[in-house]
């Protein structure tokens, strides 16, 4: 029997901070009205200073190893989706690895803008069904706060933080990940990019006087090219499934805007009640949008035993991608003991001595002469 991909543990992490509607419109030149009317989005939250992609990814991840009660050294595989890392490099995925203790397993980050999440997931999925893998982390993490121009009202209204992570295992018995879409159309590269900071245009003074550290959108082409394409991912997906939409119980869309969910809601012939929608609370998320919405399904119970959850989403690139998973015998979250809750925390703590501890023994080790060449 073939082995599918199943969600054994979820976590998501938010910051503190709220920015409303009203503080934006002390920003720039724009309107609760116009906001909520315009996208559906009432607040979105913003990253501490403190806070980056990374800190936020690795508390997703603690949770849903928490919830699992997995082992971080069980962990083969770490995947970040993120638009927003920390640095060019070293990936996200390696800083998380190194926080979790993850010591045997390989880390990488994916790009694929907002469809980053159901890429990684996919692409996860992949090193289960052909048995080379059995734990693996896949994760969407976003600070999108630290990327957009707060004088840009265009754009500084609509994007969010946060991150939201799942932990996947083998399962056989025909739950898990049924069938994804990965689709792509650089044609469309410069409707959604981040000029600056690349290799096209490395980080200079004129870089940075010319803005082009920040995200760079055309709102209406992004928009016509995401109602146009959501519904049918989705469907595409469903078909790959071999179910047919009346079987669909749950859809998970990236929440960008309320308008464009409502569309493919439309094209799939869902009724609300079957369309899982938070975006007021997050704005957009971008690759951390879709998981956090799993999240907050479950939490709200609207995720039982044997659903269909359709996932789609849309982004820079352009792309796209659409995820059919049945949803296993977990369904709800398990109340974790407060001694496990306490292991896991303490546990955390002492990866992260270890980690400091390797950090001072290479340099220990460098100035002994170690992994000098020999004479
Ligand atoms: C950005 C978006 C909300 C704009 O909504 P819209 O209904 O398409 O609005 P338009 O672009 O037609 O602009 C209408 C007017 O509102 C103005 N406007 C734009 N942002 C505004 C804001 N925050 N407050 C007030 N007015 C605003 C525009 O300047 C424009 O004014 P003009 O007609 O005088 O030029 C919408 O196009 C959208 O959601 N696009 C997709 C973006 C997205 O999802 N990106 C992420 C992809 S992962």
């Amino acid at each position: 029997m073939k082995r599918h991909a199943q969600v054994v543990g979820w976590g998501k992490y938010v910051p503190a901070k709220v920015l409303t509607n009203e503080d934006l419109a002390r920003l720039v030149d724009t309107s609760d009205q116009w906001i909520r009317e315009r996208t559906g989005i009432s607040e979105r939250r913003v990253a501490a200073p403190r806070e980056t992609t990374a800190t936020m990814a690795i508390q997703a991840a603690q949770e849903a190893l928490k919830m699992a009660d997995v082992n971080p050294a069980r962990l083969d595989l770490i995947i970040v989706a993120t638009a927003t890392p920390d640095y060019a490099f070293p990936s996200v995925a390696c800083l998380v690895q190194d926080a979790l203790g993850a010591s045997r397993a390989g880390a990488f980050d994916l790009a694929a803008g907002c469809s980053g999440f159901v890429y990684a997931l996919a692409t996860a999925a992949q090193f289960i069904q052909t048995g080379a893998y059995d734990t693996i982390m896949v994760i969407g993490a976003e600070t999108l706060s630290r990327i957009v121009d707060w004088t840009d009202r265009n754009t500084c209204v609509l994007f969010g933080d946060g991150a939201g992570a799942v932990l996947l295992r083998p399962n056989a018995d025909g739950g898990g990940l049924l069938s994804f879409v990965l689709g792509a159309d650089g044609s469309g590269a410069d409707l959604l990019i981040l000029p600056g900071g690349g290799s096209k245009h490395p980080a200079s003074l004129s870089t940075v006087e010319e803005r082009l550290h920040y995200v760079k959108m055309d709102g209406r082409e992004v928009f016509r090219f995401a109602v146009n394409v959501m519904g049918k991912a989705a469907v595409q997906a469903i078909k790959a499934a071999n179910l047919g939409l009346g079987s669909v119980d749950l859809l998970i869309p990236h929440q960008a805007n309320l308008r464009i969910i409502q569309s493919a809601a439309k094209f799939l012939k869902l009724p609300p009640e079957k369309v899982f929608v938070n975006l007021e609370k997050y704005g957009n998320t971008s690759a951390a949008s879709i998981p956090i919405a799993l999240c907050e399904a479950i939490e709200n119970g609207r995720v039982k035993p044997g659903d269909h959850l359709v996932l789609v989403g849309f982004g820079a690139g352009l792309t796209w991608a659409a995820a059919v998973l049945k949803w296993g015998p977990v369904a709800a979250p398990v109340p974790v003991p407060w001694w496990k809750t306490a292991w896991h925390r303490m546990r955390g703590r002492l990866y992260a001595f270890r980690s400091a501890l390797i950090r001072l023994w290479r340099r220990v080790d460098a100035l002994l002469g170690g992994g000098r060449e020999p004479g």
